[in-house]
């Protein structure tokens, strides 16, 4: 049988799987194919909370009358677990990037999204069109040899002036992982230095998931 901490161990038994060093895009994408329809029940078990801490941030910025209307892309959408949450405050008009065929078949089963992007966020080498999104979500998907950091130059790119990016990151790799460290926030503060987006928001919060802090940055595109 397996018990509640047997479970738990599972689930970080496989995040190490998907985040060890070294792993190239396709190896990445092929494990989440292959995890895509137990991936839901891993998030219960280590008690992630990422799309519901980001779904109310997000909430936050919208009012609620004009939610259905806000243009959301949600990057690294999963099986879309923040579509969801993000629906269930209001949010309708989603779309998703997602290069998983598993995960994505599972998020279009959820109904709350409507363009599917299947491909995977690497610099200049997406088809979402320029200027498109009041509101760009990435919840989770930077981690170890996932979404590259200098792909934020692409979430400006893609979001409307006046929009916003909003980013929910294990703590522990933004300080740590060798993708991010000393590169992802030195690169988010010279593109506001470039004038390209303004920080509004960077915050700890805790409970991302089990005994882990997740950070929180809000930027308005210029
Ligand atoms: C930990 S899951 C998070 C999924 C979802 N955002 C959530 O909170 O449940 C990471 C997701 O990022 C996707 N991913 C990995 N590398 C990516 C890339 N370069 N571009 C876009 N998505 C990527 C994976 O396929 C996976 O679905």
């Amino acid at each position: 049988m397996n018990t509640r901490s047997n479970k738990e161990e599972l689930g970080r038994n496989w995040l190490k799987e998907v985040i060890k060093p070294g792993l190239q895009a396709s190896q990445v994408i092929g494990i989440y194919n292959d995890a895509s329809k137990i991936y839901d029940q891993y998030t219960v078990d280590c008690k992630y909370q990422g799309p519901t801490i980001m779904a109310e941030e997000v909430a936050r910025l919208v009012a609620e009358e004009l939610r259905h209307e806000v243009r959301v892309l949600d990057v690294g959408a999963g099986t879309g677990l923040l579509g969801r949450e993000l629906h269930k405050l209001g949010f309708s008009n989603i779309d998703a990037l997602e290069p998983s065929e598993g995960m994505m078949n599972i998020l279009k089963n959820t109904g709350h999204y409507r363009v599917k992007y299947q491909e995977l966020m690497v610099v200049g080498q997406h088809t979402v069109p320029q200027d498109t999104y009041d509101l760009l979500v990435m919840c989770g998907s930077m981690a170890p040899g996932h979404i590259p950091a200098e792909c934020v130059e692409d979430f400006i790119r893609v979001t409307k002036p006046g929009g916003w990016v909003v980013l929910l990151i294990r703590l522990e790799y933004l300080l740590t992982a060798e993708d991010y460290k000393d590169k992802l926030e030195a690169h988010m503060n010279r593109l506001q230095k470039e004038n390209m987006w303004c920080k509004e928001v960077r915050k700890v919060v805790p409970n991302y998931c089990t005994d882990h802090e997740g950070v929180l940055f809000i930027y308005r595109v210029l």
